[in-house]
């Protein structure tokens, strides 16, 4: 017997670009009030429903049938004429009709836009590295782009030789290229309460990873001659106006970490810290200081305003949790993921990310079914440390409700929490550090839509 013809379902994208400037403008000098939030759902809906009736409509041409199809059967112009030169674009883009996909900012999340966050577009990226235009960016006072002739770093505090370097004393020393994942502590901040965003870009988006090479701190440490009987710190600080400073301690200091020039085979982009930043992976982002100006050795952390005020755990007893800086093991599916619609019963690819600060992923399982079964998903290659992880799982969708899950499990054997269980030890007042996992309800219609189930 002949094998049954595999059908395949479509994903329509989630609206990328779904609000009007004039409403971003409101939001962003009024703020969010409860009608705005309305607002805000009911275009997303909007959008959502108009791209799916695009492609309905077949705005995205499918291949047709019977006739034959004219995108075979007419030569198409850029078969039949000379095409642009090289070095057209010195610095090239890409194409046109990828352009809308791009970093956004969550309307209403800050009140001005140099302190803030623009999200990756993880809905829309394969394999695991973020190409460094869609890298996200979170800055707490604005970015520069500055001239690496007259930037340097400084170290002192409690070493021999305190010294300062240029750019060019820095590239000269021996260096590593790692890829490691960045993530901000706040990312999947606004799920603490309750769900509160529309798509995987603003639930999960201040997440990349990168290719990043520089000169291993251990070496500039050891070049400076720390204190090794005193020292049990580094603070590291930055050199922008929000003289962003980090301790962190010595054994890590000298354990994995970098001082970065580069990323992904290029310099630092000005947003992520050119020329320099400090990669420390595992770690928080906040702690991964650009635009690195100086490091101080030291016997004892330093609770600076970024460690003392922000960058802690509110607990439910109302204190609060000081230098939790490790991102625990997690993992989000970015396809299907809210606002995304499936046209169509048959296979899909469930695709996701997963990631531990302590080391490498080990398994990620998968449930279709809100939690009540899980299958385990392939995890595809290279698998490395500190790094994203892509994974991928086949699912036949019979047209029926279904709730999207994956959970993480790390080398040490930890696992993914659910929400209601990581409430139960942290609350709802935190801000940091929620690795929960994530839920997707694919209703009967195809829609796609943020929920929590446990
Ligand atoms: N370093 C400096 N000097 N100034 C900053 O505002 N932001 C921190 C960290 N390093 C910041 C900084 C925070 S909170 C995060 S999450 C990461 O940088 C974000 O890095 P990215 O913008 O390259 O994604």
């Amino acid at each position: 017997m002949d094998k049954p013809v595999r059908r395949f379902g479509r994903v329509v994208k989630a609206p990328e670009n779904f609000l009007d400037r004039e409403l971003i403008d409101e939001i962003n000098t009024q703020g969010l009030d409860e009608q705005r939030r309305g607002f805000l759902r009911r275009s997303f809906l909007a959008a959502s429903a108009a791209m799916a009736a695009g492609s309905a409509l077949g705005q995205d041409r499918p291949a047709a049938v019977g006739d034959g199809d004219p995108h075979i059967l007419t030569l198409p112009e850029h078969s039949r004429t000379l095409g642009r030169p090289v070095a057209a674009m010195p610095y090239g883009l890409p194409s046109k009709y990828e352009a809308n996909l791009q970093r956004r900012e969550s309307p209403g999340l800050t009140r001005v836009s140099a302190a803030s966050v623009a999200f990756t577009p993880l809905q829309g990226l394969f394999g695991i590295i973020t190409p460094s235009g869609l890298h996200f960016e979170r800055h707490h006072q604005g970015w520069h782009d500055i001239d690496p002739s007259g930037h340097r770093l400084m170290i002192n505090g409690l070493v021999r030789n305190p010294k300062v370097y240029t750019m060019d004393d820095l590239m000269r020393m021996p260096s590593v290229s790692r890829i490691h994942f960045i993530e901000c502590g706040a990312n999947t901040a606004m799920e603490w309460g309750n769900v509160a965003v529309p798509s995987v870009q603003y639930s999960h988006g201040m997440l990349s990873c990168s290719e990043f090479t520089g000169v291993p701190l251990s070496v500039l440490l050891e070049d400076c001659g720390y204190d090794k009987k005193t020292a049990r710190v580094v603070l590291a600080e930055g050199a922008d106006g929000s003289s962003m400073t980090r301790t962190i301690p010595l054994d890590r200091a000298l354990d994995d970490v970098i001082v970065a020039w580069g990323m992904n085979g290029e310099m630092l982009r000005p947003e992520n810290g050119y020329p320099l930043r400090l990669v420390v992976p595992g770690i928080q982002g906040v702690s991964w200081v650009k635009w690195l100006r100086r490091i101080e050795v030291g016997d004892k952390p330093y609770a600076t305003k970024d460690e003392a005020i922000h960058y802690m755990d509110a607990m439910p007893d109302g204190s609060y949790r000081q230098y939790t800086s490790i991102q625990e093991c997690k993992s989000v599916i970015t396809t299907p993921s809210a606002g995304q619609r499936l046209l169509g019963t048959g296979f899909y690819n469930i695709t996701g990310l997963a990631w531990s600060g302590r080391g490498k992923v080990k398994r990620v399982d998968v449930s279709v079914d809100g939690g009540r079964n899980w299958r385990t998903a392939r995890l595809e290659t290279p698998v490395l440390s500190k790094a994203l992880t892509r994974f991928n799982i086949d699912w036949e969708w019979n047209g029926g409700p279904a709730v999207l899950q994956s959970r993480a499990i790390d080398d040490t054997g930890y696992v993914q929490p659910k929400i209601n269980e990581l409430r139960a030890v942290r609350g709802t007042r935190s801000i940091y550090h929620n690795n929960a996992i994530q839920s997707w309800q694919v209703a009967a219609s195809g829609e796609v839509a943020n929920v929590q189930v446990y």
